[in-house]
């Protein structure tokens, strides 16, 4: 009885567990949706520190990158998620890094190159995940 008690304990424990990781994914993807907006509206606004708020917030997001993690470490097809993963936030810092320097030089163009690179970055994770 005692055991058939803890190991609903347990169980519940799990259930909870995947919830709040799933819920703590969603939020760290919209802050990463909020901090891209914040970046697109620092450039149409001519905003320095509007642009570096931006990429301040989506460096410190992107970093959540185990929150990425569906299921698994690897996919049928053999992809290491978690690897996968951690890729796309390094490339993804270091183009946000580039946006900075290049809005902070002046260079609009670059700038706006740089958000696009981010930009596909999702896009592509997105499309990669929706098969895992
Ligand atoms: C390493 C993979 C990965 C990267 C990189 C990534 N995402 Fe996501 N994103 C996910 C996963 C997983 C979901 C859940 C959607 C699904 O399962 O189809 C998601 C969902 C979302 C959602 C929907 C959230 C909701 O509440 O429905 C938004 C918005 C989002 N991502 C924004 C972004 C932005 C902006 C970036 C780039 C700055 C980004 N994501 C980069 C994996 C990623």
């Amino acid at each position: 009885m005692k055991k058939a008690l803890l190991m609903m304990a347990i169980a519940g424990t799990m259930v909870f567990a995947q919830e709040v990781r799933n819920l703590d994914k969603m939020k760290n993807m919209q802050e990463m949706e909020q901090a891209m907006a914040t970046i697109q509206k620092g450039f149409l606004f001519n905003n320095l520190s509007v642009v570096k708020n931006g990429v301040k917030a989506l460096k410190r997001t992107a970093g959540f990158t185990e929150s990425f993690i569906k299921k698994g470490a690897t996919t049928k097809s053999g992809v290491n998620t978690l690897l996968y993963a951690k890729n796309q936030t390094d490339s993804i810092k270091m183009m946000a890094d580039e946006i900075e320097s290049a809005f902070e030089k002046g260079d609009k163009y670059a700038a706006a190159n740089g958000y696009l690179l981010v930009l596909s970055k999702c896009l592509s994770c997105h499309q990669t995940v929706r098969s895992w």
